[in-house]
């Protein structure tokens, strides 16, 4: 561990987990590190639980306001949830345990685009940020700090807070120097300036993070691997999913409106993002590029085989298989793949200016391309918006993509109305099922409903969607996005009643 902590000022604040989490006080407001499974700390937010449980069994109320990158871990956000410990939360999670605390109305929840965080914070809008939990790979002998497998919002949060606990993790490969850029020319209005990033690989910043020493109260070595989620291997509907969005880059290529190696490729969460990757490669496409939030396994797969050149993203989210594949080949990795902070990875203007394909999951769309991506009926939170909101909106291409049945196909996913809207119709270019492809682009509100419910829709609610559909323009008031309006959420209050949306 010596070698992990170079600098002696910081080499002299090692202390344990439990010491360091008496650091953090009730009711105080923490920034921790971590994004999606990967770079959370892994011992300090456990040994704060047990401190929580503690007060909690002598009757004192200890809850905090806990700020991340997105989602963490069972031994993050799943023990601080379970304790009662977490009085409100943001941007993304997606722990069991926390969703359920969510949705039974004990946390609040603040669901927010991943690119608007550090402004958001900066801007004082999350009050005062009174300590910072950041899981490092190293500590340098200058004392700046090697970042681990997500960078997130760890620059914010250690710019920002009051105090710093620093967990130095021995299991994250040190072949992680020099992989991160951390760009440091971020300013509120009106003093922004442009950001100098012009192609998905390029570095613009700097390898580590600084922190004010005089800041670190505690410095912990710890030792854990990261989430590392398998992910299932690609079902028939998923493999149909890729198969029509690689149909339709073929397509746009042949008419000129995609370059040949596409254009840089953001992917979401979730198992179809990765098939999706899978298609990608199998497809024969060639010297393409990411510029995302999140590497996964398919990703990985891409870059390995030589079909992503480059790769940027503020993440990396492996199953066991590819870490083990990641750490051996890091040497290569490293020349491939930039993490940045999620500021950058997903920046408006980057986005804007790269151009980028955005391939995002969604719980529903409705018929004239609204997009639900969070909450089931309208009132519970899956897991958030993510990032899909940042690319939806600024990308060259924005592609929302789910199985057009879910539960077992009691519940269709193509809809009259969505019951909570993330993306609106504007923010949405094309929605592909398994059983087709729907362009929306350049379609008015009743063409794109026809071509949704006839390209989108399961066949099983798709004659129940056209005769909405049809009754609607008889029977609305205005037919420029004809609605039944007592009917339109009916279908999701079908289900709530009966377990599904089919008629009987
Ligand atoms: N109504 C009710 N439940 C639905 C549903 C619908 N219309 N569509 C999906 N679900 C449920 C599934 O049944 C599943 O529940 P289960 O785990 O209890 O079986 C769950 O939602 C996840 O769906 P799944 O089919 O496994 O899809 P996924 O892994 O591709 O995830 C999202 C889909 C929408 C949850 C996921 O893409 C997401 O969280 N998106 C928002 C964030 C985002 O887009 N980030 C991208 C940039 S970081």
């Amino acid at each position: 561990m010596e070698s992990r902590i170079r600098n002696p000022q910081l080499a002299a604040r090692i202390t344990s987990a439990e010491e360091a989490a008496t650091h953090i006080q009730p009711g105080m407001t923490v920034g921790m590190s971590g994004f999606t499974g990967a770079g959370y700390p892994k011992v300090v937010p456990q040994a704060l639980a047990a401190r929580i449980g503690a007060a909690h069994e002598r009757g004192d109320r200890f809850g905090i306001r806990m700020l991340t990158g997105a989602s963490t871990a069972p031994e993050l956000d799943g023990v601080l949830a379970r304790t009662g410990g977490i009085d409100f939360r943001l941007p993304y999670q997606s722990d069991p345990e926390l969703r359920e605390r969510i949705n039974r109305g004990e946390i609040e929840y603040m669901d927010i685009h991943l690119g608007h965080v550090a402004q958001y914070a900066w801007s004082g809008f999350f009050g005062k940020l009174d300590a910072a939990v950041i899981e490092v790979a190293g500590i340098l002998p200058d004392g700046r700090l090697l970042p681990s497998t997500s960078v997130g919002n760890n620059k914010t949060w250690l710019d920002l807070a009051d105090h710093v606990i620093l967990e130095v993790n021995a299991d994250q490969p040190a072949g992680l120097d020099g992989m991160h850029d951390i760009y440091y020319g971020t300013a509120l209005p009106p003093h922004r300036r442009p950001i100098p990033l012009v192609a998905p690989g390029d570095r613009i910043g700097e390898a580590y993070l600084q922190v004010d020493l005089a800041k670190v109260v505690a410095v912990v070595e710890s030792r854990g691997h990261d989430r590392l989620t398998p992910f299932a291997a690609p079902d028939a509907t998923s493999a149909c999913i890729a198969g029509h969005l690689v149909e339709f880059f073929r397509h746009e290529i042949a008419r000129g409106r995609l370059p040949p190696h596409l254009l840089p490729l953001q992917s979401g969460v979730g198992n179809i993002a990765n098939a999706v990757l899978i298609g990608l490669r199998d497809g024969g496409f060639e010297q393409l590029t990411a510029f995302t939030e999140v590497i996964q396994d398919g990703m990985l797969d891409l870059i390995r085989a030589g079909t992503i050149v480059t790769a940027s993203a503020t993440a990396l989210s492996l199953s066991p298989a590819s870490v083990a594949d990641f750490i051996e080949h890091i040497d290569d990795y490293r020349r491939r793949i930039v993490l940045r902070p999620q500021e950058m990875s997903n920046h408006a203007e980057l986005i804007r200016r790269l151009g980028c394909i955005a391939l995002n999951g969604m719980v529903e769309a409705d018929i004239y391309g609204n997009v639900n991506s969070t909450h089931v009926a309208g009132t519970s939170i899956i897991n958030g918006i993510g990032g899909s909101g940042d690319f939806a909106r600024n990308s060259f291409l924005s592609c929302f993509m789910t199985p057009s049945t879910a539960k077992r196909g009691a519940i269709s996913t193509i809809v009259p109305m969505v019951s909570h809207v993330d993306h609106t119709e504007h923010d949405v270019g094309v929605v592909v099922t398994e059983q087709g492809l729907a362009d929306l682009r350049g379609l008015s509100p009743k063409q794109r409903a026809q071509a949704i419910i006839s390209q989108c829709a399961h066949p099983d609610f798709r004659p129940m969607l056209q005769d909405y559909f049809d009754r609607a323009y008889c029977g609305s008031r205005g037919l420029h996005t004809p609605h039944l309006l007592p009917e339109a959420l009916s279908w999701h209050q079908r289900f709530l009643d009966t377990g599904s949306m089919r008629t009987t």
